[in-house]
């Protein structure tokens, strides 16, 4: 036991150190490079501000980059034991079952990298390009196959516990089979989109991934003494560095922003997220980290399935008078609506989740965009934009801790643990 404790212990305390080094590098590179993007056409206006100032965007490359390269230069840490052992076995004394190279693990390891750099790949390209909405969707499942397989090879888990209450219907566990990889499958491609669409205010990108990362952060450290260490050093090992470069990049978006973050690192956000709560077996606990996502997502689908016009830019509004945001708003005609979107638009209208000026004197209405960010400037009234960041901010650590006050008080409720 104290062994095992050691061998998990020394890798994880190099890949603190690790992402410590990472955190600096991408204060460092960050800058360095600020202007390159700009010359190559990644420039962003920030709409935000009086004077509309052009700001270098993407550069969650960069942080995406530093993450990387520490991931790859930490991959030996954690198999130092076992390739110091085939290193002092050029004689063959020993053999394949004393090395016991833990090829499973290795295999996770390298699958996870492969994933991230896939969707730092599109996301890359999303922001070069402006992919259409179909390839979002699609291109981060294909990503995932890889990842699934992996799974699938080692682990195969696909057995739900059934809350006591239903257990007399379902019986103690549910085999959901194929349908589970189809959710996890669907959560990477929720994941990846997520936070792409909380955003439009200067560090909120950057800040809901890095209070989403420590709180999972928080929940591998607190599971680490129980049953399933190994998956949660593994998700440390991932969440670490990127705690690091987030945060660094942090720097930089925080208001008044000098750089963007771009989809870049929205998608390469969202993957990692997917691939620790996976590999890790907490796919389940994961969502509840992303409540605040949920609710703007759920908020949002009105817009995101067209059933409500949904501008290119839905974030909130500057007003140079009072050099705060009030909401965005878009213009609509009841009578040329889908008639399932009347019915959504009326819902929202009933239960005062929107807010609806009549615009000029014919049919037209004119309501908020659907956002959380246009809900919160609803409740909050106009405010300005580092308050604004601030106030969804502090709701996000408030989500976390509903998290962590569902996955260990209520679940007693349900399960016995
Ligand atoms: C998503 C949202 C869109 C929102 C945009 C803002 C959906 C369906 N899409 O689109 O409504 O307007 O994000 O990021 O909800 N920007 C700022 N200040 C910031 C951050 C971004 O002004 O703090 C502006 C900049 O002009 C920047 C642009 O937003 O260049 C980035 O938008 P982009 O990431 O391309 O938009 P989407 O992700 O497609
Ligand atoms: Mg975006």
């Amino acid at each position: 036991e104290g062994a095992l404790a050691v061998k998990t212990m020394w890798p994880l305390l190099w890949n603190a150190i690790y992402s410590l080094v990472a955190f600096f590098v991408t204060l460092k590179a960050i800058p360095s490079f600020m202007n390159i993007f700009m010359q190559a056409g990644f420039a962003g206006v920030d709409m935000g501000k009086k004077d509309r100032p052009k700001v270098a965007e993407a550069m969650g490359v960069i942080s995406g980059c530093v993450f990387m390269i520490t991931i790859f230069l930490f991959i030996p840490v954690p198999f130092a034991w076992h390739l110091a052992r085939l290193g002092y076995n050029e004689d063959h004394s020993l053999t394949k079952e004393q090395i016991d190279f833990p090829h499973h693990e290795f295999v996770e390891f390298i699958t996870a990298v492969l994933s991230v750099c896939c969707m730092l790949f599109l996301g890359f390209a999303d922001d070069a390009l402006n992919l259409r909405w179909r390839d979002k969707l699609f291109l981060p499942t294909i990503a995932t196959i890889p990842l699934l397989m992996v799974y699938y090879v080692n682990s195969n888990s696909t057995t739900v516990i059934v809350p006591k209450q239903l257990r007399h219907l379902l019986g103690f566990s549910v085999n959901l089979g194929g349908l589970y990889y189809v959710f996890m499958g669907a959560l990477t491609v929720f994941c990846t989109n997520a936070i792409n669409i909380l955003a439009g205010i200067n560090g909120l990108e950057a800040g809901q991934s890095l209070i989403i990362a420590i709180s999972v952060a928080l929940f591998n450290l607190i599971e680490l003494t129980g049953a399933y260490r190994e998956s949660c050093v593994f998700s440390l090992y991932f969440l670490l560095p990127y705690i690091g470069t987030t945060a660094g990049l942090l720097r930089y978006n925080w208001f008044p922003s000098r750089v963007f973050v771009g989809d870049t690192f929205c998608y390469f956000s969202g993957v990692i997220f997917a691939v620790v709560a996976i590999l890790g077996h907490f796919s389940k606990t994961l969502l509840l980290f992303f409540i605040p996502q949920i609710i703007n997502f759920l908020y949002s689908i009105p817009q995101l399935f067209k059933f409500l016009p949904c501008p290119r830019h839905r974030l909130p509004r500057y007003d140079p008078d009072t050099d705060k945001l009030n909401m965005s708003t878009t213009k609509l005609k009841l009578n040329q609506l889908h008639p399932l979107g009347r019915l959504m638009f009326q819902f929202l209208r009933v239960l005062r989740l929107v807010h609806v000026v009549p615009s000029g004197d014919g049919e037209m209405l004119e309501c908020n965009n659907l956002t959380l960010i246009n809900l919160f400037l609803m409740i909050l009234g106009p405010t300005h934009e580092k308050r604004l960041t601030c106030a969804l901010l502090i709701f996000q650590v408030f989500s976390s801790l509903l998290a962590f006050f569902i996955r260990y008080q209520l679940a007693k409720l349900v399960y016995d643990v």
